[in-house]
């Protein structure tokens, strides 16, 4: 009787560790992230800027147009998406602003490195990728 009452134990323990790590579609940013407001909504600059900064530090991976073919995506051990594709560009500006800011697996954090602005305008760049297409 105590085995199986472990045994279910051990499989819930098991299933919340997995639902945690994997999410229903993949990188998932908490709640609280999706309704931050994007400051430079408004600012035409703030692409073009974050296309600048984008091709310093971010097109090694994402590649230019962001379609995850950039010179360092061989070393990485999971293919990445498109940056264009449908499943990015569906996050609201203030879960792309959390992501970058945070990092995951081999995705770098930035919030070190970049500031605030810097990465709202990496944010408003990487919605222009899902327009050209
Ligand atoms: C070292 C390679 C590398 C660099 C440099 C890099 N990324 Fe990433 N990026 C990744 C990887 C790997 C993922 C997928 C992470 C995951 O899902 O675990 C990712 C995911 C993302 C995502 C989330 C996509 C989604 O749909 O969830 C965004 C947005 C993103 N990167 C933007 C950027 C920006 C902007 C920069 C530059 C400031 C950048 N990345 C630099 C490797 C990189």
């Amino acid at each position: 009787m105590n085995r199986i009452v472990a045994a279910v134990v051990a499989g819930i323990v098991c299933l919340i560790i997995v639902s945690a790590f994997s999410g229903k579609n993949g990188w998932q940013a908490p709640r609280e992230a999706e309704s931050r407001k994007n400051p430079l909504a408004n600012d035409p600059k703030a692409a073009k800027a974050g296309a600048v900064l984008y091709k310093q530090y971010c097109e090694i991976c994402h590649g230019s147009k962001g379609k995850g073919d950039g010179t360092a995506e061989s070393g990485l051990q999971t293919p990445l998406n498109s940056l264009a594709s449908e499943t990015t560009q569906k996050n609201a500006d203030g879960t792309v602003f959390w992501k970058i800011s945070t990092g995951h697996a081999q995705m770098p954090a930035y919030k070190s490195l970049l500031t605030d602005q810097q990465i709202w305008q990496l944010v408003n760049f990487v919605k222009t990728l899902g327009k050209k297409i």
